[in-house]
């Protein structure tokens, strides 16, 4: 009776570590693995992976729960080439299987939160770029705004209203594995309780 108790006490107890050891660690994996992908495959990634892309987008903070972004997504060969043409640091696009203008709504813009917006559309854009990660793609954000030109030439070549602004682009595709993760990590950058 008391060998069986022990057998149980320890199946039970990896079990509950295994379960541990599964989810913590998993998003650690995802944001330590996750870099800037500019080589790709010729492997197309399809609309239904690409909504689950903007789908992690819609799920970052914003404040007030403003939401104040539209997210254009582009998988015509032919607009990806024509943005990679027209953006001075975005020749990855040519390349790509699609890609995700990440966009803020000046309409849902107030005096109060006059430039939230940009994080706003920033924490989407980074949850785009954690989702890519996680879901076997990689990806890279192609800055837009504050560059008054990059900003006209995405808005003129995409049709955006006057109150649309890109804030980047996200160029998606298959990983061909050349891109490696940074790490980043600085003891020396983090101060605790109060700068000395
Ligand atoms: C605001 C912003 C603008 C960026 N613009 C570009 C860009 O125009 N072209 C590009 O290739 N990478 C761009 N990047 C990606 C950075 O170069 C990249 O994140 C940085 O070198 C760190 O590398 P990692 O993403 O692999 O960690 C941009 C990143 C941010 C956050």
């Amino acid at each position: 009776m008391n060998k069986l108790f022990v057998i149980v006490l320890f199946v039970s107890f990896g079990i509950f570590a295994f379960a541990q050891s599964d989810t913590l660690p998993d998003i650690l994996t995802v944001i330590h693995s996750r870099k800037s992908v500019r080589n790709y495959t010729e492997e197309l990634v399809s609309r239904t992976q690409l909504k689950v892309l903007v789908k992690a987008g819609m799920a970052a903070p914003t404040a007030m729960n403003k939401q104040p972004w539209f997210f254009v997504v582009i998988d015509d060969k032919e607009i990806l080439s024509t943005l990679a043409n027209k953006m001075m640091f975005g020749n990855m696009l040519n390349y790509a299987s699609a890609a995700i203008v990440v966009c803020g709504d000046m309409r849902n813009v107030t005096d109060a939160l006059p430039k939230f917006w940009v994080q706003d559309c920033s924490a989407a854009t980074q949850n785009i770029l954690l989702a890519a990660e996680g879901t076997g793609l990689g990806a890279v954000w192609i800055g837009v705004y504050p560059n008054k030109v990059a900003v006209k030439k995405v808005r003129k070549l995409l049709n955006l209203p006057k109150y649309i602004v890109p804030l980047n682009i996200i160029s998606i595709g298959y990983p061909d594995g050349t891109d490696k993760p940074k790490d980043k990590w600085n003891e020396n950058k983090v101060i605790w309780n109060k700068w000395e």
